[in-house]
């Protein structure tokens, strides 16, 4: 592989390494000693290793033939159910290597229209000897019910800090690198929870001290310190101030309108401020967003914007 990326090379190979996800993966375990699975529905956000346990479960069952009994086909990058029952066809036709059956993974099966899914529906029924289907979708609730009800139903959670942070760790002790305890959380404000971000980030950063700068500046991402700042400083009154830090922010780091807004819009809560006046900015940033959105200059609405809060000055 020429480009060598860490989402792929810190994909955990095992069951036992996928973080988190317990209920999905002490289920698997049982099932791989039996050396036989049901038809299985991942539902989750996205990178929290629906992809990476179906894989993991493939190399469990199979070993060193399992290459030869998966595949993985995107349901939305296919044109059309036809596409993928054609490929389902032909995997199928070819019996399974030192198995009783193979499996198929849909990724984003909740992309499909209601109409390509009960072709799916009887696609699975059909091939039901041979192949173990494993969904993968964002919500359950966007699977036709003859299809759920049809496979196991496994719920995927959203991981926590900590889960994270274990996987920070994990890639930075094999690159050999330390990450800063605020660059952990910076990483977890821009990642919100997609692990296949944090590996990403990481590998931009890829240096020998990791810190919060750092990754905000790889990312050409808002820090949420300068916003706060700059809205004090607009809120003690100091307007010139503000206008100076605002130009930092869009000329010399780059920042985009819209991303700036949308930080603004995630400051507003922790400012000290009276429910009242938030709700009254909260109404201004939503119209101020609106310009954006419409193609005026990003410099003179934020600066407008600005000047609404000099109203609730301290
Ligand atoms: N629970 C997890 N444990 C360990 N690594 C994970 C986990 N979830 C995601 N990852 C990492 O993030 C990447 C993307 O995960 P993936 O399983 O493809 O996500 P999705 O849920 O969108 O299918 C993987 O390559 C892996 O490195
Ligand atoms: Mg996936």
């Amino acid at each position: 592989m020429a480009l060598d990326l860490w989402v792929e090379k810190y994909r955990p190979r095992k069951l036992d390494e996928v973080i988190n996800q317990r209920h999905v993966i002490e289920r698997l375990k049982v099932w791989v000693n039996q050396k036989s699975i049901p038809n299985m529905l991942f539902a989750g956000s996205a990178g929290v290793g629906k992809t990476t346990t179906a894989l993991a479960l493939a190399q469990e069952l199979f070993g060193n033939q399992w290459k030869e009994n998966f595949q993985e086909t995107n349901a939305s990058d296919e044109r059309g159910i036809d596409v993928v029952r054609g490929k389902v066809k032909d995997f199928a036709r070819i019996m399974p290597l030192g198995s009783e059956f193979k499996i198929v993974f849909l990724d984003e099966a909740d992309a499909l229209t209601q109409e390509a899914q009960q072709a799916l529906r009887r696609t699975i029924e059909k091939h039901s000897n041979v192949c173990r289907f494993i969904l993968s979708c964002n919500y359950s609730s966007r699977i036709i019910e003859p299809i759920q009800s049809r496979c196991v139903v496994f719920r995927f959670k959203a991981l926590t800090k900590p889960d994270i942070e274990i996987y920070i760790n994990r890639i930075a002790k094999a690159e050999g690198f330390e990450v800063e305890k605020e660059a952990v959380d910076a990483i977890m404000d821009l990642s919100e929870g997609d692990l296949r971000k944090v590996a990403n980030i990481l590998q931009a950063c890829s240096h020998d001290k990791i810190t919060k700068e750092l990754v905000y500046e790889i990312s050409a991402q808002v820090k949420p310190d300068d916003i706060r700042q700059m809205l004090k400083t607009v809120l003690s009154g100091n307007f010139e101030e503000a206008r100076k830090q605002l130009f930092n922010l869009t000329a010399n780091q780059g920042l985009s309108g819209e991303d700036i807004i949308k930080n603004i819009h995630k400051e507003l809560f922790n400012l000290p401020l009276e429910e009242k006046a938030k709700i009254d900015l909260l109404e201004k940033i939503g119209e101020y967003e609106f310009r954006l959105n419409c193609g005026s200059t990003p410099e003179i609405q934020l600066l407008a914007l600005l000047a609404q809060f000099l109203k609730y000055k301290k």
